[in-house]
């Protein structure tokens, strides 16, 4: 079902769309983190995409705590998005030689990830509001808040001291 296609008609049908396609898209962070921790060579880099591994897992289990108290069946629908953006992050990798400028790489795509989620989960949690599931949103909230923290935290990580030693 792709998002255009009349199988959308409410709101409410957009928002089970993109809470099966976030699902989805989070079910694929769990599997790429830990690669990712594996290749960072920053200590504090490493560390980083574990603690946001566990935050992911607990991402998955929230989604499916809304699928549950909004009554519909928890599913998860391909997201050629967040596809794209892991495919890409390993073809950059990849081709990386150096340590220190593979984890500016590293943070890089990371990045991308969280953006991509801000921007979902920030428009789930505006229509859960506006659907009247108050309820859903303050689940939706706590992780995107998350998103946000690691976001900002990969940034200041990359300021003090990844793009440095990059560089040098
Ligand atoms: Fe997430
Ligand atoms: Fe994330």
């Amino acid at each position: 079902m792709g998002l255009f296609t009349k199988d959308i008609k409410t709101m409410n049908d957009l928002f089970v769309h993109q809470l099966q396609d976030i699902y989805y898209a989070e079910q694929q962070l769990v599997k790429a983190l830990p690669k990712m921790a594996e290749k960072a060579t920053e200590p504090q880099l490493k560390q980083g995409f574990l603690t946001h591994l566990d935050e992911t897992r607990t991402h998955v289990k929230r989604l499916e705590q809304v699928f549950q108290m909004h009554g519909v069946a928890v599913k998860a629908i391909d997201c050629p998005a967040i596809d794209g953006i892991i495919e890409e992050a390993n073809e950059t990798v990849g081709e990386v030689a150096d340590k220190a400028v593979l984890d500016a790489a590293l943070i890089n795509a990371a990045q991308a990830a969280e953006h991509y989620e801000i921007a979902r989960y920030g428009s789930l949690v505006a229509w859960a509001r506006q659907l009247g599931r108050t309820d859903c949103a303050s689940v939706l909230q706590k992780t995107l808040d998350e998103e946000k923290a690691t976001d900002k935290k990969l940034t200041a990580l990359a300021e003090s001291r990844v793009n440095l030693r990059a560089a040098s």
